[in-house]
């Protein structure tokens, strides 16, 4: 299975990157890739900037990186109770080119945060929206308190996280 993992940010240390990584590498014999969106510069989305320049090259190359991929594994970084700026102008850019971005992909979708709710509130906008995108959502997962909860060598600490974890990563699967 080739599953694109990425973080719904473009911080250069973003947790939500290292998260998604990390889940998608708990799929048995899944090829992951590691997706940076600091790759995609463009500019904030206008329907003024969209008439006068046209949708951006490389969002093309997003939606074909998408397709390409047989299951997707976001993670969602959370700001002011929604999505990062940067994440949601891409996706933004995205379904101007191809509404059904997430193209019925199996989708994990995930968030993380330092603080003690996880993300829950940009997790809950995305599991609202993005079936609409296209997205075969297969399960949610919230993992608070990141700092506390998760190790480089040893990932989700916590038994009944790594549990609620593990049923999701199988619900990626069924
Ligand atoms: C402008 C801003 C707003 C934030 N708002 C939230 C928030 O609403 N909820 C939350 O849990 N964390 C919030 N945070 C903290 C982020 O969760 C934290 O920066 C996290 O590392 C972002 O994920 P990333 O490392 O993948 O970019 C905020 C951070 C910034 C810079």
């Amino acid at each position: 299975m080739k599953i694109l993992a990425f973080g719904g940010s473009t911080s250069s240390a973003s947790i939500n990157r290292v998260f998604a990584n990390y889940v998608a590498g708990l799929v048995p014999e899944a090829e992951v890739t590691d997706l940076d969106l600091r790759q995609y510069q463009i500019p904030i989305y206008s329907i003024d900037e969209e008439e006068e320049n046209g949708i951006p090259a490389v969002i093309k190359d997003f939606i074909a990186l998408v397709a390409a991929h047989d299951a997707l594994v976001i993670s969602l970084a959370e700001h002011n109770g929604s999505y990062a700026a940067a994440y949601k102008n891409l996706v933004d850019w995205a379904t101007r080119e191809e509404y059904q971005v997430w193209a019925n992909k199996p989708m994990l979708l995930l968030a993380t945060s330092p603080g003690g709710r996880g993300g829950a509130s940009v997790l809950a906008a995305a599991e609202s929206s993005y079936p609409r995108l296209g997205a075969d959502l297969k399960a949610t997962f919230s993992l608070p308190s990141f700092n506390d909860n998760f190790s480089t060598e040893e990932g989700v600490l916590d038994a009944d996280l790594q549990k609620q974890l593990s049923d999701a990563v199988a619900a990626l699967l069924g």
